[in-house]
């Protein structure tokens, strides 16, 4: 019987075959420099890395998919062919065995582990094929999440050195604007 928690020997003498492909999923409302540090430090583990913007129930976001995929693309350059971006709107595993990908999430403090561990074992219940991995966020970035930085925006604060140049200035433009 496979229940989807049924342990996976390890595969002795696997031989790497195809790239390996990790999947960043997030609401990336909007992209911050700490989720590029998770991007930039699955590249030591990854060929590629497909940074997925899906849905979060119970997020109800700033920018809409379009301008939040367009941000996120921008922080990469058009040639750097080992990142990919995409919107998800169904499973987030179901996608990930579809690329054959694992999946990648960020760890900023002890906080993020309860959250992240029921997510991570919820996707593996759901497709036990796709494993989790969790990389540490770089230490300048721990104390930052999509809406501290929205709300130090909000009211004017100085948010530069912790969102791209580009992403600063669309945060400027939606609050000049509301
Ligand atoms: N640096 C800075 N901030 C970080 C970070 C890092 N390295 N890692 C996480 N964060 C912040 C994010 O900015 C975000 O901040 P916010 O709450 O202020 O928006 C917060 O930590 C965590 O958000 P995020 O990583 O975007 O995850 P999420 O909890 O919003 O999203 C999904 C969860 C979208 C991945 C999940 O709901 C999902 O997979 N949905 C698809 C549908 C699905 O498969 N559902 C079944 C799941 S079992």
């Amino acid at each position: 019987m496979t229940d989807g928690f049924v342990d996976v020997p390890a595969e002795k003498g696997k031989t790497k075959t195809c790239p390996s492909i990790a999947v960043y999923p997030g609401t990336f409302d909007p992209i911050t420099n700490g989720h590029i540090d998770i991007v930039k430090r699955a590249f030591s583990l990854f060929d590629k890395v497909i940074v997925v913007v899906a849905m979060h129930p119970g997020k109800k976001a700033l920018f809409d998919v379009k301008e939040r995929l367009q941000m996120i693309r921008d922080c990469f350059p058009p040639d750097e062919n080992r990142v990919e971006v995409e919107e998800v709107r169904g499973l987030l595993v179901d996608f990930a065995h579809q690329k054959k990908a694992s999946i990648i999430r960020g760890l900023r403090a002890v906080s993020d582990f309860e959250y992240e561990f029921q997510l991570a074992l919820m996707n593996r219940k759901l497709q036990r094929d796709v494993e989790t991995v969790f990389l540490m966020t770089g230490f300048r970035w721990i104390f930052i999440s999509s809406s501290i930085i929205k709300d130090a925006a909000r009211h004017g604060g100085d948010i530069s050195g912790l969102v791209p140049k580009h992403v600063q200035r669309k945060l400027a433009e939606k609050f000049s604007t509301s």
